[in-house]
């Protein structure tokens, strides 16, 4: 019996219907049970990470679980990480934990340190450090809704999107074979693309010519500090993307190696989402 947390997230609701579809007991730990949308036959349970004790009774005997931590502040996760590693060990499943690939060189980010946790308490365990999910041009909608132009920071910050059902089978294979106890992995997108890239191909699949207007810093840092109400956030945010022009997230054969496919293309993400952004 596998558990799902963040069952109707982007990678958890991919990863509920994988396993489902392989005739895997799957049980999807969600926060509303009335609300979460799943497919007929999965059984869920009510897990909020606020709350320990409904963590420890959704991972009560699960073979394996999928472990999805959402928060990013790295002093909330060192405040709670020891408690949900002891938990999760304790239910004696194997767990693959949800990482990012950033996690590497920030050892102080929310990953590292959930990713230590889950380590020092758990027996078996496997780690996928995920590269940005292309998910995340979804910032882009309201400006591609509303004209040709995305105006945004750093057109040459480079990342390999990844495409949120490659986590999904990736994570699928880790929960279903054991040999990947041990295992760190770091989940990419079959290319590193520019940003600017990524909004030429976005207009070329939905069909539009989009252009791109280089966004100034403090503009861009002020904007997504009101919008965020935190300049703390907005300024970590603006650092992390910057970095992206020097240092490009890498492009691994993992994807491949885990699920015996090869990463799905960025394009086939915008095509599988185009209706989000013609709106
Ligand atoms: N975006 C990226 O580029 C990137 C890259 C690497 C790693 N990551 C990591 O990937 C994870 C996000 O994955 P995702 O995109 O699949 O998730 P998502 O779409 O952002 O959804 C978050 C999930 O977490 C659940 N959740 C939120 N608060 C919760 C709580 N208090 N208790 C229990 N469940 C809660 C949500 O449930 P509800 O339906 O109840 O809200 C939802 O299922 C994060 O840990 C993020 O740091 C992201």
């Amino acid at each position: 019996m596998i558990v799902v947390t963040g069952a109707t997230g982007s990678v958890g609701k991919h990863l509920v219907r994988n396993l489902h579809s392989q005739q895997v007991e799957v049980v999807a730990a969600v926060r509303d049970q009335t609300r979460a949308s799943l497919p007929e036959g999965v059984r869920s349970v009510a897990m909020d990470i606020e709350n320990l004790s409904s963590v420890e009774n959704a991972v009560a005997g699960a073979d394996a679980v999928f472990w999805l931590w959402p928060s990013l502040s790295g002093s909330e996760t060192a405040e709670a990480g020891g408690d949900i590693g002891r938990i999760l060990g304790a239910s004696g499943a194997r767990v693959t934990y949800l990482s990012a690939e950033a996690a590497a060189a920030e050892p102080t980010s929310s990953w590292a340190i959930m990713e230590n946790a889950i380590e020092q308490a758990v027996a078996e365990w496997t780690i996928l450090r995920c590269t940005g999910f292309a998910k995340n041009v979804r910032m882009w909608i309201p400006q591609i809704q509303s004209g040709d132009t995305v105006r945004w920071p750093f057109a040459n910050a480079t990342r390999s999107l990844i495409h949120e059902a490659d986590i999904a089978d990736a994570a699928a294979a880790t929960l279903i074979d054991k040999t990947h106890t041990g295992q760190r992995y770091t989940l990419t997108g079959p290319s590193a693309l520019r940003q600017v890239d990524q909004v030429k191909i976005i207009g070329k699949t939905i069909g539009r010519n989009l252009n791109w207007d280089e966004e100034p810093f403090e503009e861009a840092r002020d904007r997504l500090a009101q919008e965020f109400g935190d300049l703390e956030l907005a300024e970590y945010i603006m650092e992390s993307w910057q970095e992206f022009i020097d240092k490009p997230e890498p492009v691994t054969s993992s994807v491949r190696m885990l699920t015996g496919h090869d990463p799905r293309s960025f394009e086939s993400w915008v095509l599988d989402h185009a209706h989000e952004f013609r709106g």
